[in-house]
């Protein structure tokens, strides 16, 4: 659809644009304070979570199947941690480590370990010279930044709606050996909520990479992060590996931050036999032993990946009216103005919204302006460089949902009233 804007005569442009001032005005007047910035599970969803802090108490039994959750040791993670982490990804017990509480810190230390102590005998990439990641965008910025704080120099590859632009990836990671890493979000990826095609999992099971200490960084963070009883589906990866024949590509990552509570949750990861072992040498020098007592809670409280999907359920029913909440107020504010689109994922934590070029910063400025706080635009992107200066990422979630209602009634003036100033500076360059 055409942009309304841009299709109107000049006084009417100007009129509209009087109009919208003068709405923005009033919402200033208003002195809202709302935050729609990052992607955190609401108080009504951590509440879910809270019978667990009642079962280990100081009359429970603190072992798991003879291992003691209250010493040093079991550097691996428990034995049920472990089945429930491998269950959950679908891969072997034996090939997943279940340590800390942030699966982001367990990537950021493979791609440290990496960097001073090389993969399988690879040179360390801190002496290889100038190294690349892939960063499928708009992508998650926390990725972006653990790379960029190596000085590893960030890619953008172009997301769409199967995943990463395959082409582009094959074509770089199979010709150019200093391109040592890619960062996927498979299922419901953060920001635009897609999940990768099964043809899409198939070509990075495939991938032939030039570097042969090249990893696919696999960030499953939402593999339960369902909205509807039917999920997206997602090919597991390591399948696809074994009909490939290929192996030592993939570390997969996922934790339950998002299920019971972010930063006191379970993180895990899963690779080949000789890349989990390259890691478990890593991780026995950077920590003694994990947080078993948080494992032993987690397993006793979500004994088996059933468990997990009835409690994750629970978190849908709260999430899912603010997702459709989102949907409502941009279809009923914006889709007759031709100036935005944004995606309808039906699971994870975010929506990707693009309005006009150039209106990305002055929106998220006006609706700082207005009270509303939104994820910083060009977060999205490596170097937080936007090229086209369009993206916003929405987070549905931690507001209540009469705040979202709120804060969305405010984006909705901002986009027009950006995208109208942008019509109007346009026609008078
Ligand atoms: C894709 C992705 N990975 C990882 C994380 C963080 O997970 P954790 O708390 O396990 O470090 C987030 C949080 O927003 C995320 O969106």
């Amino acid at each position: 659809m055409s942009n309304v804007y841009e299709a109107m005569t000049t006084p009417e442009l100007d009129e509209a644009i009087r109009q919208l001032e003068e709405q923005a005005a009033q919402i200033k007047a208003r002195g809202l304070s709302l935050d729609m910035a990052r992607g955190k599970p609401s108080v009504e969803q951590t509440d879910l979570s809270r019978p667990m802090l009642d079962l280990l108490s100081s009359t429970a039994d603190l072992t798991d199947e003879g291992a003691p959750a209250d010493n040093y040791g079991i550097p691996d993670g428990l034995p049920s941690a472990r089945k429930l982490a491998a269950e959950l990804l679908d891969v072997d017990a034996a090939n997943v480590i279940v340590n800390g509480s942030s699966s982001l810190n367990l990537m950021h230390d493979a791609v440290c370990s990496a960097y001073t102590h090389g993969i399988g005998g690879c040179e360390p990439w801190c002496r290889q010279g100038e190294i690349k990641f892939l960063c499928p965008s708009p992508g998650y910025d926390r990725h972006f930044a653990v790379s960029a704080r190596f000085g590893i120099k960030n890619i953008p590859v172009a997301m769409t709606p199967v995943g990463p632009d395959m082409d582009e990836v094959e074509r770089l990671v199979e010709s150019d050996p200093t391109v040592k890493g890619i960062w996927c979000v498979p299922k419901y990826a953060n920001p635009t909520g897609f999940s990768y095609s099964d043809e899409t999992v198939r070509r990075f099971a495939a991938l032939k990479p030039a570097a042969p200490d090249f990893r696919i960084f696999w960030d499953n963070a939402y593999i339960v992060h369902d909205l509807y009883d039917e999920g997206d589906s997602l090919l597991n990866i390591f399948d696809a590996l074994a009909e490939a024949g290929n192996t030592n590509l993939v570390y997969e990552f996922a934790s339950t931050a998002k299920v019971t509570f972010p930063s006191s949750g379970m993180a895990f990861v899963t690779a080949s036999p000789d890349d989990i072992a390259g890691l478990r040498a890593a991780f026995s020098i950077m920590r003694v032993s994990p947080e078993k007592l948080l494992q032993l809670a987690h397993v006793r409280f979500l004994p088996n990946v059933d468990a997990i999907r009835a409690h994750m359920k629970k978190h849908a029913a709260i999430v899912r009216p603010r997702f459709e909440l989102v949907q409502e107020k941009l279809e009923a504010g914006l889709a007759d103005a031709g100036v935005a689109t944004w995606t309808k994922p039906r699971g994870g934590y975010f929506i990707s919204f693009d309005g006009p070029e150039g209106s990305a910063k002055r929106i998220v400025a006006l609706m700082r302006e207005l009270g509303v706080t939104l994820t910083g635009a060009g977060a999205t992107w490596p170097y937080g460089d936007d090229p086209r200066d369009t993206n916003i990422r929405i987070a549905p979630t931690y507001p209540s949902l009469e705040k979202l209602g709120e804060a969305l009634d405010v984006f909705v003036v901002a986009v027009r009233l950006v995208s109208a100033q942008l019509a109007r500076e346009a026609r008078e360059a």
